[in-house]
């Protein structure tokens, strides 16, 4: 393993050489667009921007315009089934001259609706009179048209028999007759029919007049014929129906019209939301803030765009309407129709409840539902289709608005109101809803005040983005203070100094491009309530007490394991997240200030930890809109996109939209727009990640060369790119800076040492193949490994047929040149070929300073682990400790006890577990363990006599090395 081939022994010349960079044109004197031409053009960016999402996203937008056609053919069908059924009845008809219909036969027993087989024409009771007889079979053979065979009736003696029958056979018969013979003069006679209409297959029947009448003239007639004896007796009866105008006929629209109109306008409404929450859901919204997206640029784009779409869609409802020939739409004027829909939609809000505007209600009542704008729509639909219920009504004209529908007595709102109050509420809505949008937190956690609209910058402009943390009642959960800690890195406290220095001369170092002055940030606990407990989570402290200089044509990396806390760092200077200690300048403006941040978002570009990009727009697209937004001129938007894209090696997918888009690639993409518009400061939050060798390389040199003539931050886990690219680097662990310097400083200080490794070579100087016997090489290693452990003190860490590597610790580097000087010396009496000396890996000092960081932590929480000795005993011991004694182990051979020596390593996680111990040794003389509670009670134990858990003695680690030695 070839450990001292590092890439900070790449110069830059050798590593320019190996990446092939595009020339970045320097932009020189750009001057980027301000005021009213920049909002305008950030609206003309975001409109394009609304356009293209809506016809990437066809489905959707096709479903918004043309949803009303499948509601109206819906509408269409049910009016027109409905029509059907009731065709066959003369109410829904005007009828002036009604004619008689004369002598009605009885209709045979098939005709009648829903009928059970064998069924009869009619049934009699009376049987045991033959006169009855005679009369009933009268009855049969002088039915008009048609004469009715025996078997198609039935006769019962009595009522009750015939009741009975028809109790048990239900359906086989339309009518009864119940005939008594009371004297020679005196016929009597009674009716049973079952009079309930029915309907099928859209005919309507009525037994009243297709059964019972008929029936009644035949039975009355032969009664009259029998008792007067003359059988040709004329009885002529015709029925005519009154003359009257044709009845409301049932309409669709005006019965299920509401609900459809409003699953429409809801189906419109509901994809709106839906672009506008995931915008702000995805972050989107948030990084096009960052690069000085003016709000009401954002809004008016928004608003207007989906106003268009509403008023194409409400266009083709009514012309859809009137394409099925719904009298409502035809009827009413189009103008008139076409406003109800294009004003409610732009309303639309809540509930679907229509409210009844009656004189009844109280007007107050009347007055609060009308906030409510599907009541407001449920009203118009009834003024519309009261205004087109008879063929006669003419509909509402335009003229007519603000008059009532005629007919309509209960009428308290005419269409003219509804328009009032919808226009109304249109600016109520968008006014509240841009206030609830800022008091409410969004995804960061941040908000406005509630009345930060009192705020004179909010409306000038100038600042007025103040925000705070936490929910409406954060007011609840104070943010506890940071206490001021005093960093153990010197190169940390000078730092610090340095910064303070400035604070106190209240100036800043011209070469410095970002003072981070005393950053804190605590997340605020949160509190939730659950059905009977509340859940409260303690404030968690991410940055703390941080002060640093980011100088201007530098490029500072900022490393740390995950948590750490540099993606908040990063979000406290760009504003997503409000500091809540110290302050941090930006070129001079303060991160406090509103004033300053807006001044901070024309200089910044940021690519943040995750791609914040619309899956449906195309990089090419990316660029334009975040360089319109940024203020780039207009007519270098064009080019400025190329050349980003090419920087980045996307020209290729220039025109594929970011959804097909690789990881890397989205990546490349953040970058790029982070480099838009020359910005001084560019903060990169793990631009490469994700990336393949080749592409980061690439990114790199892109970042190499832009350090001139701004500062960049840049955070990553990559140790190889930390120590490439940057000229600072700044570890940070649980919120704190642990450490500070190049690269080459961190590794002599934090390191393990210098790595030596020693390759062996061929004795012939590899002419010709070695004949070199085995034990002649082992032999070679042997003296080398006695070597170093003569003049050095150490042993291999890793051992190869061809290779020893050794780690040489900082505090023999006295005597190294000497050494070195001997070995080379020696070189071709231990046969080796190639001596190589480099310092530790930057992977290492991370590795120690997350270790220790954890160490810290753990000891400050006083967590406790168990450590099971060899000796089967068990003691609790603090995390980290790692010189522990054995409680009630003295004796005179060891009056200070036993002790172990704890290993350490971290998880996973990065959590500290025990991977074992030493063997049990003496605890040296004069040396005492650490006063701290375990101890306490460990001795409390050893007193007292108590059972319970043992605890471990933790010596200082110092003391016990300083006495072993
Ligand atoms: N909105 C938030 N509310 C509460 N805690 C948060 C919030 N955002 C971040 N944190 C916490 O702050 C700490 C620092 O997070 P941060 O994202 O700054 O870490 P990081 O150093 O960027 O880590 P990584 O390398 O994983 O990106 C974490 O413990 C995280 O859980
Ligand atoms: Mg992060």
């Amino acid at each position: 393993m070839d450990t001292t081939f590092e890439p900070r022994f790449l110069s830059p010349a050798l590593f320019r050489l190996r990446v092939q960079t595009p020339k970045i044109k320097e932009k020189k004197n750009m001057e980027l667009v301000q005021g009213f031409p920049l909002l305008y053009q950030q609206f003309t960016a975001l409109f394009k921007k609304n356009l293209l999402l809506s016809w990437r996203n066809k489905s959707a937008t096709f479903l918004q315009l043309f949803s009303s056609f499948f509601f109206m053919f819906l509408l269409f069908g049910i009016e027109k089934a409905t029509e059907s059924r009731t065709k066959t009845s003369t109410g829904f008809k005007t009828v002036t001259n009604p004619q008689p219909m004369w002598e009605p036969p009885i209709p045979p027993c098939e005709d009648k609706f829903y009928v059970k087989m064998p069924c009869f024409d009619f049934v009699w009771s009376g049987n045991d009179s033959t006169r009855i007889a005679n009369i009933v079979t009268a009855i049969m053979i002088n039915n008009p048209n048609r004469q009715i065979r025996s078997d198609k009736v039935k006769s019962f003696r009595t009522e009750e028999e015939l009741d009975d029958w028809l109790f048990r056979n239900p359906m086989q018969v339309p009518g009864a007759l119940h005939f008594v013979d009371v004297s020679p003069s005196l016929i009597t006679y009674g009716l049973q029919t079952n009079s309930t209409p029915v309907v099928r297959r859209g005919h309507y029947e009525d037994p009243t007049f297709k059964f019972q009448i008929p029936l009644q003239i035949a039975a009355e007639r032969e009664i009259a014929r029998s008792i007067i004896g003359v059988p040709t007796y004329n009885w002529k009866v015709g029925l005519t129906e009154f003359a009257h105008p044709a009845k409301a006929a049932f309409s669709a629209v005006a019965t299920v019209g509401p609900a459809f109109f409003l699953a429409f306008t809801m189906f419109g409404f509901v994809l709106q939301i839906t672009n506008l929450v995931a915008e702000k859901e995805l972050k989107l919204r948030q990084a096009m803030n960052m690069t000085g997206l003016y709000e009401s640029a954002y809004w008016t784009s928004w608003i207007i765009w989906e106003g268009i779409i509403t008023f194409i869609s409400s266009l083709l409802l009514v012309l859809f309407g009137m394409m099925f020939q719904f009298d409502f739409f035809k009827k009413n004027n189009f103008g008139i129709l076409f406003f109800v829909f294009f004003l409610f939609q732009v309303n639309m809000i809540v509930t679907i409840a229509g409210f009844p505007y009656k004189k009844s209600i109280s007007a107050f009542l009347r007055f609060i539902w009308s906030f409510f704008p599907p009541n407001l729509l449920a009203q118009a639909v009834n003024l519309l289709s009261d205004a087109t219920s008879t063929p006669e009504a003419l509909g509402i004209s335009w003229k007519g608005r603000s008059k009532c529908p005629p007919d309509t007595d209960d009428c308290v709102m005419t269409i003219n109101d509804v328009y009032t109050w919808l226009i109304c509420l249109f600016f109520l809505w968008f006014a509240l809803a841009i206030y609830f949008d800022n008091i409410f937190p969004n995804v960061s956690g941040v908000r406005k005040s509630v009345i930060y609209f009192f705020n004179p910058g909010y409306w000038t402009g100038k600042g007025g983005g103040k925000v705070e943390e936490g929910g409406m009642c954060s007011c609840i959960t104070e943010i506890p203070q940071q206490d001021h800690i005093v960093p153990d890195d010197e190169d940390v406290l000078e730092e610090e100094n340095i910064v303070k220095n400035d604070v106190k001369d209240n100036t800043v170092n011209p070469d410095v491009a970002v003072q981070i002055r005393g950053l804190g940030k605590t997340y605020p606990g949160t509190t939730q309530i659950g059905c009977c407990k509340c859940k409260k989570t303690s404030p968690y402290h991410a940055v703390r007490d941080l002060w640093v200089n980011f100088r201007k044509d530098q490029l500072f990396c900022l490393l740390g394991p995950n948590g750490a806390g540099k993606t908040t760092t990063i979000n406290c200077l760009t504003g997503i997240t409000p500091v809540t200690g110290g302050d941090a300048l930006v070129y001079g403006h303060s991160v406090r200030s509103t004033v300053g941040m807006s001044g901070i978002r024309k200089i910044i570009g940021v690519c943040p930890q995750f791609d914040i990009l619309w899956d449906a727009l195309s990089g090419e697209e990316h660029l334009q809109l975040f360089a319109s937004i940024k203020g780039l001129p207009p007519a270098l938007i064009k080019s400025v996109a190329q050349e980003s894209l090419a920087q980045v090696k996307l020209t290729e997918s220039a025109k594929v939209r970011a959804r097909s888009y690789s990881g890397g690639m989205r990546r490349r993409l953040s970058v790029a727009i982070s480099l838009l518009g020359d910005p001084k400061l560019v903060i990169l939050d793990e631009p490469t990640t994700g990336m393949d060798p080749i592409s980061r390389r690439h990114v790199w040199d892109i970042i190499q060369n832009t350090k001139k003539g701004r500062a960049i931050v840049l955070t990553t886990h990559s140790m190889e790119e930390a120590d490439i690219l940057s000229d600072r680097i700044g570890i940070m662990a649980k919120g704190r800076l642990r450490c500070i310097g190049n690269s080459i400083r961190l590794k002599s200080k934090f390191g393990t040492g210098f790595i030596a490794n020693v390759r062996f070579g061929n004795t012939n100087g590899g002419q010709t193949p070695s004949r070199t016997p085995e034990d002649t090489s082992s032999r070679h290693h042997e003296d080398v490994k006695k070597f170093f452990k003569y003049h050095l003190d150490i042993t291999p860490t890793e051992e190869t047929k061809s290779f020893l590597t050794f780690v040489i610790p900082h505090d023999k580097e006295g005597v190294l040149k000497d050494f070195f000087a001997e070995l080379q010396a020696r070189q071709s009496e231990f046969n080796v070929s190639d001596i190589q000396l480099g310092l530790a890996t930057l992977e290492e000092v991370f590795l120690n300073i997350a270790k220790q960081a954890e160490l810290e932590n753990a000891a400050a929480e006083g967590k406790m682990v168990t450590l099971d000795l060899t000796s089967g005993k068990s003691v609790q011991i603090p995390v980290g400790a790692r010189f522990v004694g054995v409680p009630e182990t003295n004796s005179s051979e060891n009056p200070g006890g036993i002790m172990v020596e704890v290993y350490w390593v971290q998880d996973d996680s990065g959590s500290l577990c025990i991977s074992g111990h030493s063997n049990e040794m003496p605890v040296p003389s004069n040396v005492q363990p650490l006063p701290s509670a375990p101890q306490l009670l460990a001795r409390t134990n050893m007193l007292r006599q108590r059972r319970g858990p043992v605890y471990g003695l933790v010596y200082d680690s110092n003391q016990i090395i300083a006495a072993q030695s």
